[in-house]
């Protein structure tokens, strides 16, 4: 039974998945570059805590818990006694290569390594260390706190044992897991940000406005959120990265990324996060 996690990164995702692990009574050690990054994951989790305490969904007393499990980090050798990792870093092929070679040194052999990873190839990530049977992708979505999913990437070597660890995990922070084996994208991305780079290139071609984009979605499909609305919620140089992984990876021009995002993120309009996207905040 695992009782202590590693986390890699303390932004978006990483502090998600902090939360939710320290909520489901795990310790957790969580590891970023600077004591200002991990200042502002642990205020998103505060925040978010905050929140379900003025709903009365938490006591005070249970968050204060749920915050003293979580003890943040500038080191990586901190992680040493960590049971899992998960490493939630930029996406960035390079950078998480490096740490999760220095992971490989630091854990111990058995401990299971795992990446939140959109789209980089779990079996790469995987051949950088000496474990490629007990490396993973364990793919949270965001906001994690909210969403159910995660999709558990089984990567060439993966072993039966390492996804069984990883699904019994995902179980215990309340997380439904739904397994795919690695290709580029896996499924989540595979299908969704072809819709979002389709719908781009609709404004692009002036086929309708962003918004006329997002309401036929919406009120035609059932979709809870616009792909236009979406793409700026997850990041357009996001959205940029999975659709350049999709577009290598398979060799094939229907992954082509719209000229129009490419625009928005030279621009520096990256969605919600910059304040500019497809639209204005
Ligand atoms: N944002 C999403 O919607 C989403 C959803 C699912 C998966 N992901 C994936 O999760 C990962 C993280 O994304 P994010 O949105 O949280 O990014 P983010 O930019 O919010 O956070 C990344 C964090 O990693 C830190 N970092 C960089 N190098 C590091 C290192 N060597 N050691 C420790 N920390 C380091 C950064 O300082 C930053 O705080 C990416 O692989 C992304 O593709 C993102």
């Amino acid at each position: 039974m695992i009782s202590t996690i590693g986390i890699v990164g303390a932004g978006t995702m990483g502090s998600g998945i902090a939360q939710v692990g320290a909520r489901a009574g795990l310790r957790v050690v969580m590891r970023d570059v600077s004591d200002e990054f991990l200042k502002r994951g642990l205020a998103a989790i505060d925040k978010s805590l905050q929140r379900d305490v003025d709903k009365d969904r938490l006591t005070v007393e249970a968050k204060r818990e749920i915050v003293a499990r979580i003890r943040p980090t500038t080191s990586l050798d901190d992680l040493r006694d960590a049971e899992f990792v998960i490493e939630a870093v930029n996406e960035d092929l390079i950078v998480k290569s490096e740490i999760f070679r220095q992971l490989d040194g630091i854990t111990r052999p058995g401990v299971i390594l795992a990446s939140n990873t959109s789209s980089i190839s779990i079996t790469k990530l995987a051949a950088v260390t000496s474990r490629p049977d007990r490396f993973i992708g364990m793919h949270f979505m965001n906001p994690v706190p909210v969403m159910k999913l995660v999709e558990i990437v089984r990567g060439a070597a993966t072993s039966v044992a390492t996804y069984d660890a990883t699904q019994q995990l995902a179980g215990a922070m309340g997380k439904i897991s739904v397994e795919v084996n690695d290709s580029p994208g896996f499924v989540s991305n595979r299908v969704l940000m072809p819709m979002i780079n389709e719908a781009i290139f609709a404004v692009y071609e002036g086929v309708g406005t962003a918004g006329a984009i997002d309401e036929i979605m919406k009120l035609g499909m059932n979709h809870p959120m616009g792909p236009l609305e979406l793409a700026d919620f997850i990041g357009l140089d996001v959205c940029l990265a999975i659709m350049n992984v999709l577009y290598d990876g398979f060799d094939d021009s229907k992954y082509r990324p719209c000229p129009l995002l490419k625009k928005y993120v030279d621009a520096g309009w990256l969605g919600r996060k910059s304040g500019r996207g497809v639209y204005q905040y």
